[in-house]
């Protein structure tokens, strides 16, 4: 038997296999349609896009395993954290959905913060409001589209969507709902308290259970666009983070992970929630049920490497870039890369922030261009890890996963500027990893979700810092950190 899971990502969707050893059997992604981009900040996706794209998944997968339905014993779903979804009465899409990376939404979190207090909202959500969350999202639609807000019956997250089509049920695990700013992380539940105070009514949230427990079973319309026998079994799974760090088994405190996606993060496991005063990282439910995590989060990872490759060295691999940028020196002569093309969470929450390279001579080449988006994407990973390590918590090495983890260059630069020993996986597959391993977990009867994470870790290799490279990013790291502070002021002006 297979166990698969469903990574909703931004992308494209991929489904994956894993048997009863937790080995990664076959995997299969199909592309989503570009997000739209109407005006800076924002970011739009089709759900429906979303369902196509994850029955082509299912399908596919299940073709290149050469395998029927009936092997598989269980999905788990996971995807993009925070998009909204908005459903009418009959659980059709009222409009596209707004997506994580979406920034629309300041006058909206400042609203928040003015109706209800920061310190209050820290209390009922444990995180301040983020233009990234899905309540300001909300909010911005009935502040701009009542016409549309009025007809909302529902209000999903991306994976959860693509659960109704696949169930016909409105759930959502702990992990995802999180990251809603509608939800008491540390008691695992809606925020009665925050929805009263938004005059919003508890009856449009799905219900919400832990990532390892059965949300619904596959409908006879879903088994004819997916190949799945009705009747399959789909556990509530998680946010994509949370489901990556059970793929990177972050499942005991003492090891972070960093994952390379669009977007970047540094992840650890709590055993009660934690927080950074200032909000810089975020404490959501984790996927192990009963526990915690923390995360800090670059906007824009992989992300800014995409938008280099397509905006200036259109086609090329991504491999060829790496090669490029190894030959540059370690610190680029003073070159850097702001990553903040999508605004910026960890550790400014400013969704002003632009991004961009300072520091170049006529002397620089693309070869430090590259280097530097590179090394500006890992300084902008440390400021997540030094947060994270203020609040405390001891981290004595990095399992790095997500697409930039692919190279062994990027994942050296990410040591080295870290100062932390990084280890590489067998298994690079993160977030669908860990959904399918939730679904191995939830109907395997194969272990807690903890014991399979752990069985499904195996560590490849490990990239220990080089000392001189180390010491030359710590002042490149100072640098780095001095230039945001330089330019807030020119980012409020010009957005
Ligand atoms: C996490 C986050 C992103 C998205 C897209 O808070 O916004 O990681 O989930 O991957």
């Amino acid at each position: 038997m297979f166990w698969m899971g469903v990574d909703v990502g931004t992308g494209g969707t991929r489904a994956l296999l894993i048997d009863a050893d937790a080995r990664v059997h076959a995997a299969f992604t199909s592309p989503h349609a570009d997000m739209r981009m109407e005006r800076p900040g924002w970011a739009e996706q089709d759900p429906e896009n979303w369902w196509e794209a994850a029955s082509a998944a299912v399908r596919g997968v299940l073709a290149r395993a050469e395998t029927g339905g009936e092997s598989i014993a269980g999905v788990g779903l996971t995807g993009q954290m925070h998009g909204l979804v908005v459903l009418d009465d009959a659980d059709r899409v009222i409009r596209p959905s707004l997506i994580w990376c979406d920034q629309r939404s300041q006058a909206q979190v400042d609203a928040v913060e003015a109706a209800v207090g920061r310190g209050n909202v820290v209390a009922w959500t444990a995180n301040p409001p983020l233009t990234g969350f899905t309540l300001p999202k909300l909010l911005w639609v009935r502040d701009h589209e009542p016409e549309r807000f009025r007809r909302v019956r529902k209000v999903l997250l991306p994976k959860d969507y693509v659960r109704l089509r696949m169930t016909g049920e409105h759930a959502s695990d702990v992990s995802d709902a999180s990251g809603t700013g509608l939800f008491d992380v540390a008691r695992r539940t809606w925020s009665r308290p925050m929805l009263d105070a938004m005059e919003l009514d508890a009856a449009i949230l799905p219900r919400v259970v832990e990532s390892d427990a059965v949300t619904g079973r596959v409908t006879r319309a879903a088994a004819e666009a997916t190949g799945l026998p009705p009747g399959t079994p789909v556990v509530g799974g998680a946010g994509d983070q949370a489901a990556d760090g059970i793929g990177n088994g972050i499942v005991e405190p003492g090891v972070a992970s960093a994952t390379l996606g669009t977007s970047g993060v540094v992840f650890v496991h709590m055993d009660a929630p934690a927080y950074d005063a200032a909000g810089r990282v975020h404490t959501f439910c984790h996927a192990v049920p009963g526990a915690w995590h923390v995360m800090g989060v670059t906007q824009a990872a992989g992300l800014s490497l995409r938008w280099l490759r397509d905006t200036l060295v259109p086609g090329a691999a991504y491999a060829e870039l790496m090669s490029e940028a190894e030959r540059a020196e370690p610190g680029c002569g003073g070159l850097y890369w702001l990553p903040y093309l999508m605004g910026e969470r960890t550790p400014h929450l400013d969704a002003s922030a632009r991004g961009g390279w300072i520091g170049m001579t006529a002397r620089h080449t693309r070869a430090d261009l590259i280097r530097a988006l590179v090394e500006g994407v890992a300084y902008s990973q440390k400021d997540c890890l030094d947060v994270i390590e203020g609040m405390g918590v001891d981290v004595g090495a990095v399992r790095i996963s997500g697409g930039g983890a692919r190279s062994p260059f990027w994942r050296q630069v990410v040591a080295d500027v870290l100062g932390t020993p990084v280890v590489a996986l067998e298994s690079e597959e993160g977030a669908a990893l860990g959904a399918a391993l939730l679904a191995l977990a939830g109907v395997g009867g194969a272990g807690t979700v903890s014991e399979v994470a752990r069985r499904a870790v195996r560590e490849t290799a490990l990239h220990a810092p080089d000392e001189a490279k180390h010491a030359v990013y710590r002042k490149g790291h100072a640098a780095y950190r001095s230039l945001y502070p330089a330019l807030r002021d020119f980012y409020r002006g010009a957005s």
